[in-house]
């Protein structure tokens, strides 16, 4: 791009909703670097709050984007109303507002809206149901809101659905990142998955350029909806067992606990949890447990709806195993600062490594925490002359 014409050209103002999300962060981090000519903007939700209508007005009154991205979800284990306020109702409102400008909104959905099966297609879906989960239903009606809102009012989005996505710098612990911490935390002690069942997984290093075509190309994208998946999809179990060998673990054993046994664990856990709870203990079973069944029933996603576009794979080599060595050092250096793995320790990963400078600085502050003021009343006050 000419620099000249960058800088007196006024920057596309976008709108992104859940940027300091997994998926949002990485759409932020993206357009930050590679898009000059856009401004990509993202107010916490203290700030736009989808709960808020108000909010959702005034913010677009006041701004007017030129496109809006939505990633927000409240968590996986919120009760209907928020799931509803937050997944579909905020979503809902958020599309009214585009519609009202008449700019693309670009919503991202999930695999959870689909039923089990192989090489699914963007047309299927789960029947809508009262006893669907919080999360899938409220993903589900919003699916089926926004269709409706493009062939009633003419509504430009664009649906992206991931399966299971991957990416690092995720703060929570979800998804695929609960395997691998129940993994590395050594509190998976069998398999909970059958043989032979796999997932499609996404890459969430690669969505942004996605989102960055679609939003170039809006007459090829527009009303429609599109899995966003590697090609390949991948056996949980393979997945499980290199990630222990990668560690050098002996947990999980090669045991595959049937469907019937690991519910009824649960279910006792669940009991054993809130008996517990009465008694003042806070704990629970993470949220991915809703979905144990999941586990249990191949769920794949076909891409060839996203092949036949004119979209670009920018790194097709890349997967979940490409991936995974960089997560493990990520999360589990992350894991261990955070103190919140309970029988892992840096020692188990690949040996004793040497003492970086972080590392003693946080040795000296644990142990000699004295000796550390003086050293940084001494060398590390003066005035940061980067600044000036
Ligand atoms: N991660 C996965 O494995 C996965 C798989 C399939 C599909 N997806 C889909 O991908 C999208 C992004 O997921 P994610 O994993 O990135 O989610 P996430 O990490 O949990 O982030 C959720 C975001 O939503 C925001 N948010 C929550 N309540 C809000 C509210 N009332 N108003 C406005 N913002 C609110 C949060 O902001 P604050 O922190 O400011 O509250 C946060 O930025 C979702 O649509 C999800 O369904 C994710």
């Amino acid at each position: 791009m000419d620099m000249a014409n960058s800088e007196t050209t006024p920057k596309k103002l976008g709108l992104l909703i859940g940027g300091s999300g997994l998926i949002g962060g990485y759409l932020l981090h993206y357009f930050k670097d590679k898009t000059p000519e856009i401004d990509l903007r993202s107010p916490n939700s203290k700030k736009l709050s989808l709960r808020e209508l108000d909010d959702i007005i005034s913010y677009f009154k006041r701004q007017k984007p030129a496109f809006v991205i939505n990633t927000a979800i409240t968590t996986l284990r919120s009760d209907a109303l928020l799931s509803y306020e937050v997944n579909y109702l905020g979503s809902i409102n958020v599309a009214r507002a585009a519609l009202a400008l008449n700019i693309p909104y670009i919503h991202i959905s999930s695999a959870a809206t689909m039923p089990a099966g192989e090489d699914l297609t963007e047309e299927d879906h789960l029947p809508l149901s009262p006893a669907m989960s919080n999360y899938a239903k409220s993903k589900l009606m919003t699916e089926m809101t926004l269709k409706h809102m493009h062939e009633k009012h003419g509504l430009q989005y664009t649906l992206i659905r991931l399966g299971i996505v991957y990416g690092a710098h995720d703060h929570k612990i979800q998804g695929f990142n609960r395997l691998l911490y129940n993994i590395v935390d050594r509190a998976l002690p069998f398999m909970l998955t059958k043989k032979g069942v796999k997932f499609s997984y996404s890459n969430a290093s690669k969505l942004p350029y996605f989102v960055h075509h679609i939003l170039d190309n809006r007459e090829e994208f527009s009303g429609q909806h599109f899995h966003f998946v590697d090609p390949e999809p991948v056996e949980l179990a393979k997945l499980i067992l290199t990630i222990k060998s990668s560690l050098k673990l002996k947990t999980p054993r090669e045991i595959y606990v049937p469907y019937r046994l690991a519910k009824s664990g649960i279910n006792f856990m669940n009991g054993v949890i809130k008996l517990f709870n009465r008694l003042g203990y806070k704990a629970s079973v993470p949220a991915e447990m809703i979905f144990l069944e999941n586990f249990y029933k191949t769920q794949t996603l076909s891409c060839d709806k996203l092949k036949k576009s004119s979209f670009v794979d920018p790194n097709p080599d890349a997967t979940i195993f490409t991936e995974l060595p960089s997560f493990i050092e990520y999360y589990t250096a992350r894991w261990g600062h955070l103190n919140i793995l309970s029988s892992f320790s840096s020692k188990d990963f690949g040996g004793e490594q040497p003492m970086s400078p972080e590392k003693m600085a946080a040795e000296e502050f644990l142990h000699s925490p004295k000796q550390l003021l003086e050293a940084t009343q001494k060398d590390g006050i003066s005035p940061l002359e980067e600044i000036l």
